[in-house]
């Protein structure tokens, strides 16, 4: 039985396998360097765990998927989303994100946002799905991390920002 709690200082080790592990999956749309490239350190998921900002999918006891949340111009900003390939396509992912949801609306925060690759299929097409709609100008804090990231060297055509209302209780 799979079930969402918080993270723990113990599950780090098991977050990064799960990054490492779902990110091959850009090997296949011609982004093999986001696949190659280096997974948070330990202490920056720890950051995360102690500020209670990543929660974990548990298969049983073994963490299958996880997400990581940071605040960005006032709403839950979904920093990373992960689900292990062996437990990929049965809606985990969207389980995790309406986590993320409740965990919003209990701080009264209006949304959720995430920067995404706009033709990835299990990105923007996605998100769209889950009920995520593009954002046409984001605030301050998003603009600044589009910026970041075009400086780490993505295409800013090829990313989008992305947000969904919090969902009424
Ligand atoms: C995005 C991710 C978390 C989704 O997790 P998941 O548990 O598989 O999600 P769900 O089961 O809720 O939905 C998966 C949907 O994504 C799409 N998808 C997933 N893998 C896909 C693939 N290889 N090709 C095409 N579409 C795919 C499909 O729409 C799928 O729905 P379907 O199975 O009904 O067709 C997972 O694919 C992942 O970890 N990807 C790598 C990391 C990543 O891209 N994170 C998001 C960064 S913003």
């Amino acid at each position: 039985m799979t079930q969402i709690r918080a993270a723990e200082a113990g599950d780090v080790g098991a977050l990064a396998e799960i990054q490492v592990a779902a990110g091959a999956a850009f090997r296949t749309v011609g982004l093999g360097w986001i696949a190659d490239n280096p997974v948070p350190t330990d202490e920056q998921y720890l950051g995360y765990v102690r500020d209670g900002r990543a929660f974990v999918l548990a298969d049983g006891a073994v963490p299958v998927g996880f997400v990581l949340v940071d605040l960005v111009d006032g709403a839950a900003h979904v920093e990373q989303l992960s689900v292990a390939p062996s437990h990929a396509r049965r809606g985990l992912g969207a389980r995790l994100i309406d986590h993320v949801d409740g965990w919003a609306a209990a701080r009264r925060l209006p949304a959720l946002t995430l920067c995404t690759f706009r033709d990835v299929p299990w990105n923007a097409p996605y998100y769209a799905r889950l009920g995520f709609v593009e954002i046409g100008t984001p605030g301050p804090g998003l603009a600044a991390l589009l910026r970041a990231e075009a400086a780490f060297g993505l295409d800013p055509a090829t990313r989008v920002a992305m947000r969904r209302p919090v969902r009424p209780a």
